[in-house]
């Protein structure tokens, strides 16, 4: 992740330099790897720090603006605080100047809590810069993971791709990044209505029977293959047993939707914990064709490099 040198930022009187993060959305689990593999996609949310002589200042259009709290529990906000204070800096977020663009929807299953998270933590590195010590990309990983609960979003949202996340002997998170083959295109259909990973996470089983964490396991394997290799394997690759099934009845037109694609031959999961779905194709795909009320369709690239600071 590039650093910008802070003597070259734009300076407003009364204000310090601005800050700016630029986060992918992102899709998790892709069938069978749930909790730990992930996908970067090229639709961003943009978020920007300044500090001021004022009061917490929190701006926000796009999804969610009428809905998030503007103030020090604004998730952003929270994981400022959290860099800040790992990285020994004064965590006081009094001052600063949040502008957030948000073009991730959010309870869709795109990665938006994981694109907040992983802004606060770049920009609180940024922050914390001047007073404090620079947090290391594998520390913003582990403190993104601790947040979230999960590595699966904020790995891919961090560094851009196809990641595999797992924790390491040590209890630390780690992931492996890998480039998707230059035949996948994905297609996102964006589902209107908005569910809660909270909720749709209780939906899950305590215990599954073995035949299924076998095949799992399976098709995960596959999946890293069809996915960077050979994508004449997608389909089986994209098989899950361990959360779509489980989850299917709270989010119906979405386990429909999946449904109608794969006996279509379309290698189609639920994104996430839904109610988005996503489908990895590497051949024709008539987009116009699957059009479907509550989802918006369209092709949208995979996002190779992960969170930016941008000019
Ligand atoms: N692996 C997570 C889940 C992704 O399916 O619950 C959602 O953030």
């Amino acid at each position: 992740m590039s650093a910008m040198p802070a003597e070259r930022l734009p300076v407003v009187a009364g204000e310090g330099p601005t800050i700016t993060v630029r986060v992918p959305a992102t899709s998790a689990n892709l069938g069978p790897g749930f909790d730990s593999f992930g996908l970067a996609l090229a639709r961003y949310d943009e978020v920007s720090v300044c500090r001021t002589d004022g009061p917490l200042e929190v701006v926000v259009s796009g999804f969610g603006a009428d809905d998030v709290p503007l103030d020090d529990r604004h998730l952003i906000i929270r994981a400022i605080g959290t860099a800040l204070t790992a990285a020994g800096a004064p965590a006081d977020p009094t001052g600063l100047r949040l502008t957030c663009v948000n073009r991730i929807p959010h309870g869709g299953g795109l990665g938006s809590s994981a694109a907040a998270i992983v802004a606060g933590l770049l920009l609180g590195r940024e922050l914390a810069a001047e007073n404090g010590r620079r947090l290391s990309d594998d520390e913003l990983l582990a403190l993104a993971t601790a947040m979230e609960g999960h590595p699966d979003n904020v790995a891919p949202a961090l560094v851009g791709g196809f990641t595999l996340a797992f924790t390491g002997e040590d209890g630390v998170p780690v992931a492996i990044r890998r480039d998707v083959h230059p035949d996948v295109r994905i297609v996102v259909f964006a589902a209107q209505e908005s569910s809660s990973t909270h909720h749709t996470r209780g939906l899950l089983p305590a215990t599954v029977p073995h035949a299924d964490a076998a095949a799992n396991a399976a098709d995960a394997a596959l999946l890293v293959h069809a996915l960077t290799v050979d994508p004449a394997y997608l389909l089986p690759a994209t098989r899950d047993r361990l959360h779509q099934p489980y989850r299917a009845a709270s989010m119906p037109a979405s386990a429909a939707l999946m449904t109608h694609l794969r006996a279509a031959g379309v290698p189609a999961v639920i994104s996430g914990a839904g109610p988005s779905v996503i489908a990895l194709v590497a051949g024709d795909f008539d987009v116009n064709a699957w059009r479907r009320p509550g989802f918006d369709v369209d092709f949208v690239p995979v996002c190779p490099a992960g969170a930016r600071l941008v000019d």
